[in-house]
């Protein structure tokens, strides 16, 4: 069975998968690329979430809470930049780059004791250039926590492939509702002509693995696809392509809007780069509009529950177990 209409469409039940998913699963939240020198920053907000990542001055990698102790105000407006502190854009608190709270600018009151007012830190672990964060303490570290599909990616030569650039699609959907597009095959003959074209999508498979999902499809000759793409719960997938690769992630931004962040690394200057982006282009307004066709019927009425064909959306059936096991084990 499919997911109830409601769990795509009730902002209460986006509000316990803000907590119980996001709050509490690594995500992708920068490239080490960015995060070089001390003072290096990326800001990423996922899911009402805001953390910022940052090389403190021993050169050491440390994430926040991207919200002031004061009265929470933003630390930091840009997605990246460096800065020597953080001085909150309200009302001036400066924080080292190691959270701690070095003054309260003019507040009055001599007898504040600064000590109490330390930045909220969050995890955070690199794996092969890709910087995640993990907003709670207590979960597994990164490295326990995706060994089934860092291991699965292990033969992908990550290292090649440089940073280009980054496009945002934002979808009128919610991000489950993509999730489960991107989780089958099954769609690609009716939605995505051109990729079928590249494709033998009757031998489009899906793996299911811990906690991911590895995507193949025999490719034609002449195709800008390599007919590999891997997915880990929750909202981060990884497309490959025989010059490079586009990191994918569904980003929630409310319970009925998800962006779409592409960023693309490559191997090197490649006239094909521009047809792979294209195509990425492509299909992703493909999936935007079935997807958002979906979730104004989903919000109709009609429509409660359908069945996963057992030959295509296996991919969908694992994700709804994860979703399922978050939202049970929420402390
Ligand atoms: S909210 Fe940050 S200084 Fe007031
Ligand atoms: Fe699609």
């Amino acid at each position: 069975m499919t997911l109830p209409a409601a769990a795509y469409t009730d902002v209460a039940q986006y509000e316990r998968e803000r907590h119980a998913v996001f709050g509490r699963q690594w995500q992708l939240a920068a490239f080490a690329a960015a995060l070089r020198a001390p003072g290096d920053y990326v800001r990423h907000e996922f899911a009402g979430w805001n953390v910022v990542v940052v090389v403190d001055n021993a050169g050491a990698l440390r994430a926040f809470h991207n919200v002031c102790r004061h009265r929470a105000g933003p630390l930091v407006d840009e997605d990246a930049g460096r800065c020597t502190s953080f001085v909150c854009r309200y009302h001036g608190w400066a924080y080292d780059l190691d959270g701690s709270l070095l003054s309260a600018r003019d507040f009055g009151d001599e007898a504040l004791d600064l000590d109490e007012f330390p930045l909220h830190e969050v995890q955070v672990a690199s794996w092969r250039g890709l910087v995640f964060v993990n907003l709670d303490a207590e979960m597994p570290p990164l490295d326990t926590d995706h060994g089934a599909f860092f291991a699965a990616m292990a033969d992908q030569p990550l290292e090649e492939f440089s940073y280009s650039h980054r496009v945002v699609h934002p979808v009128d959907a919610n991000w489950k509702v993509y999730t489960d597009n991107y989780g089958e095959g099954y769609h690609v003959p009716l939605v995505h002509p051109e990729l079928n074209r590249e494709l033998v999508a009757r031998e489009y498979r899906v793996e299911v693995g811990d906690h991911f999902s590895l995507h193949t499809a025999p490719t034609r000759s002449g195709a800008v696809n390599a007919g590999r793409w891997l997915w880990r719960y929750p909202n981060l997938a990884l497309n490959i392509y025989p010059n490079g690769m586009n990191v994918e992630r569904f980003i929630p931004a409310g319970p009925r809007r998800t962006l779409v962040v592409y960023d693309y690394f490559f191997r090197t200057d490649d006239p094909e780069n521009a047809d792979v982006e294209r195509m990425g282009r492509e299909v992703l307004a493909e999936d935007r509009a079935i997807c958002e066709a979906v979730q104004r019927n989903l919000e109709a009425g009609v429509y409660d529950t359908g069945v996963l064909s057992p030959r295509h959306e296996n991919g969908l059936v694992a994700f709804h177990e994860w979703l399922a096991a978050s939202l049970a084990d929420v402390h």
